[in-house]
């Protein structure tokens, strides 16, 4: 096993590290108080070819390997979790199932704008009453003929107003179940369509959260991804390799904080030394980076058996549950590093405590991935 990363890895982790610090961290405590989007970050994050990742350089993409895409995602997520969520829905989800999936028509007419950021893309599985329970679709997409009407409401879309294409999934036959389900690729032009109220969260602040609304819009057949009756295999397969990005937004949350304790220890002085003499914070900081660590392994096991083009489900599952769970623990024991100084805004990390908790949330939470985990193991 070969944990040595390539010169062109390396050289992707740290341009994600540099952009992230010169172009993320000024203003991204300001955008958390006002819940605004990095508009002009996430352009330039296209321009850099960060939105597009993995995508084939034929449909304007970079070509990576699953492992640049997750050091990126880590770097960006150490500094903002709300500009890296819009980046691994845009590259996973939305990128990679149109890529694997898509027309060649769909791919000329939407890949090539979202893999430069030039538009950004949604995935619209979530309901109101839908969410873990993914097979009970209440949208519903009506075989017209040469279109289908689509009606029915999506909860929890990231990228809810700033993006201009949607993956939307919704139930044709509800007699088959999940076999009567397809993913439809929507415009936001498309007559219809109505993004309705913008959620005001906890974390990731900077994250454009939204439901959205659909009455009687027409999309074409030829935006179905896939044959009829594929929409919910196409919506598991593709939050299995959305599950890495978010394991690896979960892991730069938790050493973004990390690192910042380490620093905060070596200067930070009480009872006449500094914090990291003492051995309580010593072994604090010991437990951290042992984890951190470890989600990095599981990570990188997901993202190398992803390139392989082996099984990677179960492991891609068990990133998810282990580096969202480290993420809750290292960033508190980031805010207890840093005392009062950890509670308020000005010292980051209390933002990164509240950005952790959505990665136990989103492309399935916790129990999920339990579920995902042990049916691979029972198989
Ligand atoms: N990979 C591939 N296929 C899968 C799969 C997986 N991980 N899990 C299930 N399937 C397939 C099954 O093989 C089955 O297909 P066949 O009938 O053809 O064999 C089909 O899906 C139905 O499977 P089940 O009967 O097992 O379905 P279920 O209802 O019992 O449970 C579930 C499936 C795993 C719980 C699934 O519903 C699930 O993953 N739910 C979570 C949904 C989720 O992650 N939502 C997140 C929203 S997206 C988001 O958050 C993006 C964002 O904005 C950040």
């Amino acid at each position: 096993m070969n944990f040595q990363l390539t010169e062109e890895q390396i050289a992707v982790r740290d341009a994600a590290r540099e952009f992230a610090n010169s172009e993320l961290l000024p203003g991204v405590i300001d955008r958390d108080t006002e819940a605004k989007f990095p508009t002009e970050q996430i352009k330039k994050m296209g321009e850099l070819g960060f939105m597009g990742m993995m995508v084939n350089p034929k449909y304007n993409g970079g070509g990576m390997d699953s492992i640049s895409y997750v050091l990126a995602m880590e770097e960006i997520s150490k500094i903002d979790a709300s500009a890296s969520v819009c980046m691994s829905v845009n590259n996973s989800l939305v990128c990679w199932g149109i890529e694997t999936f898509g027309t060649e028509e769909q791919k000329e007419k939407y890949l090539k704008k979202l893999a430069t950021g030039e538009k950004i893309g949604a995935f619209c599985l979530s309901e109101p009453e839908a969410g873990s329970d993914a097979t009970s679709q209440r949208t519903t997409a009506e075989d017209k003929g040469d279109y289908y009407l689509l009606n029915g409401t999506k909860n929890w879309i990231t990228n809810g107003s700033s993006a201009s294409i949607y993956i939307v999934i919704a139930q044709t036959d509800a007699a088959k179940k999940h076999k009567g389900i397809n993913a439809l690729i929507v415009e936001r032009e498309m007559e219809g369509f109505v993004v309705g109220k913008k959620e005001d969260k906890m974390g990731i602040r900077g994250s454009d959260t939204h439901s959205l609304m659909f009455t009687d819009v027409k999309v074409p057949k030829a935006n179905r991804i896939g044959e009829d009756g594929f929409g919910f295999t196409f919506a598991m397969t593709t939050l299995n390799g959305g599950r890495i990005g978010i394991a690896s937004q979960a892991l730069g949350i938790a050493t973004g904080a990390y690192e910042l304790a380490l620093k905060y220890s070596k200067e930070r002085k009480a009872f006449n030394k500094h914090l990291s003499e003492h051995q309580a914070i010593q072994f604090k900081l010991a437990d951290m980076a042992t984890k951190i660590d470890a989600a990095r392994l599981l990570i990188w096991q997901a993202a190398s058996l992803k390139d392989q083009k082996k099984n990677f489900v179960k492991a891609a599952a068990m990133a998810k549950l282990f580096a969202s769970t480290i993420a809750q623990e290292v960033t508190s024991e980031a805010v207890q590093i840093h005392g009062g100084y950890g509670y308020v805004k000005e010292y980051h990390v209390e933002r990164l405590m509240r950005d952790a908790k959505i990665t136990q949330i989103y492309e399935g939470t916790s129990e999920i991935q339990r579920m995902v985990i042990s049916r691979e193991l029972l198989r």
